[in-house]
């Protein structure tokens, strides 16, 4: 256990949302005392080859807090997502919610700012968003305390949000038969994030935790709900006691035959803006770019 202010007998409603383009699940997390709630982790939809966005995935989160009824106090970003966009501002202008990101979102903006070659007009400073959270954290959602923790390592500006007996780990770790994220894009860091893991397997043995990805492995259904106990137990990259040396040497290996996700180069152009894509330039269109043999 940790000194933590986790309050196991909390306990949320959640909703899962899966988006099978980018293999993302988003959630919905409503307060058991009232009617507000927040979304986590959204996505709007691209086709990249036809550089044409659109937001169905988006909708049906939209559509269901409306019928519920449900006040909207937060939309959080677990980090600068690498392969998918996140629809938050386009959610936000229709229900309203704070965005909040970790307060590393402005290390990121100052690598990629360099990596995507933007000029003054991108701000580095964290403005695209409403809330930029530091270690430990706290905000309410309704009447319902919440915390954040840094948990960096697949990106620094990673955090995990947790919420009553829920908590929402992003790609700190993925479910027990898929291990965890990789930890080798610009920031990255496999040591950090093995630290961070163990920060998610000190909370309670019967901890709801909730990923922000699945695919599936060997045909079984996709699934994103696991808990603490689980993870330590059968975690293929990091349950069963696994040293650190044994991870990060596992994890350099198996990152170096990874190709880049299919989005990266739209994902972090729009995430590092809060969701925004670039500004029009004078022909009074938007454009996205490929630095060539930079990632
Ligand atoms: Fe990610």
């Amino acid at each position: 256990m940790t000194d933590y202010p986790v309050q196991m007998d909390v306990k949320p409603d959640v909703f899962g949302f899966f988006d099978d383009d980018t293999n993302t699940i988003s959630y919905v997390v409503k307060d058991p005392e009232s009617e507000h709630c927040a979304i986590i982790d959204s996505v709007m939809d691209l086709d990249y080859a036809a550089g044409r966005t659109s937001y169905e995935g988006a909708d049906r989160i939209i559509a269901f807090v409306t019928e519920k009824g449900w006040t909207v106090d937060w939309l959080i970003e677990t980090h600068v997502h690498a392969d998918h966009l996140s629809a938050a501002p386009y959610i936000q202008e229709r229900v309203g919610g704070k965005l909040g990101i970790g307060r590393n979102i402005l290390v990121v903006q100052d690598l990629f700012g360099q990596v995507f070659n933007e000029g003054t007009g991108f701000r580095r400073d964290g403005s695209q968003f409403d809330r930029l959270f530091d270690d430990g954290d706290t905000y309410k959602i309704g009447e319902m305390d919440c915390f954040a923790i840094l948990t960096p390592g697949h990106t620094p500006a990673c955090m995990t949000h947790i919420m009553g007996n829920a908590t929402f780990v992003g790609d700190t770790l993925f479910m027990p038969d898929s291990g965890s994220a990789r930890a080798d894009f610009p920031g990255g860091d496999a040591g950090v994030l093995y630290d961070s893991i163990q920060k998610v397997l000190s909370l309670p043995d019967d901890m709801r935790l909730f990923m922000c990805h699945d695919y599936g492995p060997d045909g079984r259904d996709i699934a994103w709900e696991t808990t603490v106990a689980e993870q330590k137990a059968y975690n293929i990259h990091v349950g069963g006691g696994k040293t650190k040396e044994q991870y990060i040497k596992f994890r350099t290996e198996r990152d170096a035959t990874l190709g880049m996700p299919r989005l990266i180069i739209p994902s972090l152009q729009v995430n590092m803006r809060g969701g925004h894509l670039p500004p029009e330039d004078d022909s009074g269109t938007r454009f996205l770019k490929v630095p060539i043999n930079v990632l």
